[in-house]
Parts: C-alpha cells; sequence; structure tokens
C-alpha cells in the first residue's frame, strides 16, 4: 500500500492522545526533553510505559543510549509547555522551575502526572524508535484536567453528557435540571452537534472552519499567530493550511497564510451561514432575551477568567 502520508498523518489524528514532555539528561548532563503524544501504557505487572520518538529528533541520541527518562503529563492549561518542547534543539528549560528525578531526569512542576523510568528497551520502528520504559515512580494530582490532542488541535476533556434527564431527587433539590454547570454543557454539547455537521456541506472539517473565518478578513497572517488563535501547534496547522491550500482556498507564502478569491468567498458563506443558523436557533427567545442571554454570559465570563 503506497499512503499519502498526510493523508496517514490525518486519518490517525481522529485517535485523541493526551500530551506529554519527555526529560532525560543527555551524556553531558544537559537538560533534553521532547512533546510527545506517543506515550501508552504496556504492562502494569512489570509496570510497563511506551512512546516513540523521532529519528530525525534533535534529542534522539539522549533518549535511545539514556538509563532513564520522566513522562511529565500536561495539564489543559499547559499548552505553552507543549508548544515550548515542541520546537527543536535550543533551551526549552529556561525559566522553568524543574525538580531532579530518578536518574537526574527533570520533572516539569504542576503537571498532572509524572511517571519517572529506567529504559527498559528500545525498539525499531520505521522512522521512530520505540522506547519503552519500566517505571520506578510516579504521581498524579487528583483534580488536575489533561490536555487532550485531537485532529491535531488541542483541546480539553470533557465529560461525556449524560443521555439520561437526571434523577427526581437531584431536579427535587434544583440540582442537574436546574444547575448552571449541567445546563451550560448539555447546551454548548447539543449546539456544537447541530452546527458542526453543516461544514460538511461545504467539505470543510473544523480545524479548516476555524482557520478560515481568522482570515476572513482578507489580510495575510502569520503561521505561529493563527495557530495560538486556533489551539493548534505551528507544524499542525501547517498541514491545516496545506489541505486548504489543496483545495485553492489560502495561498502559503513563507510562513504567511493569505485566502484566496475562492477563499474569500467560501469564508463570507460559511459566516453568513453561521449567523443564521444561530438566528433560527435563537428563534425561541424575544429579542429582548437573546440579549439578556449573550449580555449575562459575558458578565459570567469575565467574573470567572
Ligand atoms: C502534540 C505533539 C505531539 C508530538 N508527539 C511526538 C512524538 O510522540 N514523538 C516524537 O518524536 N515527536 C513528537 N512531536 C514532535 C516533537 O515534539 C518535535 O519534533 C521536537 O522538535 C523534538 O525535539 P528535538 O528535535 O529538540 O529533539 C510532537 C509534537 C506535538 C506538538
Amino acid at each position: 500500500m503506497n499512503f499519502d502520508p498526510k493523508d496517514f498523518r490525518r486519518a490517525l489524528g481522529k485517535f485523541p492522545t493526551g500530551v506529554t514532555v519527555i526529560t532525560t539528561r543527555d551524556k553531558n548532563g544537559e537538560r533534553v526533553g521532547v512533546t510527545a503524544s506517543s506515550f501508552n501504557t504496556v504492562s502494569i505487572d512489570p509496570a510497563l510505559v511506551l512512546w516513540s520518538i523521532d529519528k530525525g529528533a534533535y534529542s534522539l541520541e539522549a533518549f535511545s543510549e539514556g538509563s532513564h527518562f520522566a513522562v511529565n503529563v500536561l495539564r489543559n492549561d499547559q499548552v505553552e509547555l507543549s508548544n515550548r518542547f515542541a520546537r527543536r534543539g535550543e533551551d526549552k528549560f529556561a525559566g522553568i522551575d524543574v525538580r531532579e528525578g530518578l536518574g537526574r531526569s527533570p520533572l516539569l512542576p504542576d503537571t498532572a502526572a509524572v511517571f519517572e523510568c529506567r529504559t527498559w528497551n528500545v525498539y525499531e520502528g520505521g522512522d521512530h524508535f520505540i522506547i519503552v520504559g519500566e517505571v520506578l515512580n510516579y504521581g498524579y494530582e487528583d483534580n488536575a484536567s489533561s490536555l487532550v490532542f485531537h485532529n491535531g488541535r488541542y483541546a480539553v476533556p470533557e465529560v461525556h453528557p449524560a443521555a439520561k434527564s437526571p434523577t427526581e431527587s437531584l431536579q427535587a433539590r434544583g440540582f442537574l435540571g436546574d444547575y448552571l454547570l449541567y445546563l451550560l454543557r448539555q447546551t454548548l454539547t447539543a449546539y456544537r452537534e447541530d452546527f458542526y455537521p453543516r461544514l460538511s456541506h461545504f467539505g470543510i472539517t473544523t480545524e479548516e472552519w476555524r482557520v478560515l473565518t481568522l482570515l476572513a478578513d482578507g489580510r495575510a497572517q502569520a503561521a505561529q499567530d493563527i495557530a495560538e488563535h486556533v489551539s493548534q501547534p505551528v507544524e499542525a496547522l501547517l498541514e491545516t493550511g496545506e489541505w486548504l491550500e489543496d483545495k485553492g482556498l489560502i495561498r502559503i507564502d513563507g510562513d504567511r497564510l493569505e485566502l484566496t478569491e475562492k477563499g474569500l468567498g467560501v469564508a463570507d458563506q460559511l459566516l453568513d451561514m453561521a449567523i443564521e443558523h444561530e438566528r433560527q436557533t435563537l428563534a425561541c427567545l424575544s429579542e429582548e432575551h437573546q440579549q439578556t442571554l449573550k449580555e449575562s454570559l459575558k458578565s459570567l465570563h469575565d467574573r470567572l477568567r
């Protein structure tokens, strides 16, 4: 089978993962770390985990020949750390208050979990090496919410909206049925499920929709800036860009992205569709209630952030 690598990567992106930063020391004692989403469990007894490292990575030797490494599982507010450790080389640890773990592997502060490992074995894996570690020590934060990577984008884990309506005993206490967090979550889920499939009529994915709407004013923008707005690592954003370029919707010039004539037309249609969808959804409320709803949500957001 001769796969198109871009398409293969896109298919793999359908499998959501967490995001880790794997750290160690190189043979000169320098701190090394890479962002990796390939982390996974292998065995409970003995306690084994694995991840895979690109053979082109700057820090390949430090991991394939090192005796220890630490897996730092990122929390959902640590996107900046993920982006920082996904950059090649350079001193990625500047300004970070690390602790020293087993084998002197640097441990990042405030992560959701950490697994300190002795390298158990390194296996050949095509353009990657598969590194299996024996977990010698671990820790985790009970209420931490972990960062997720899905469809090339950072995401947050959400409890699946329960299909059943709240039980009578909880409803009687005004809980769930009338509880704000429940109402917000159910409404957001239902709104998304109603809206996003409409993008398919335009042959557009949700990742592409976000990029198109950001560029809709016609100005060229730097990939780095767009990536921050759409919550994608720059490499993943550039991949979304290439898909849009293949469809003739954007032009990529160096590190800048810009809509083509065709792209401007599609972005306009998408924005019109989104506004019309919102109008129809809110039609069950009076004009005054619609205004109150939006203003209340904005005030609440200001209060909480
Ligand atoms: C979300 C995300 C997940 C990644 N997962 C991996 C991975 O599992 N293995 C890998 O080798 N690189 C992965 N990368 C890319 C590396 O972090 C990137 O190539 C980094 O530059 C490697 O650092 P180095 O070249 O300094 O060794 C990932 C990047 C991101 C943004």
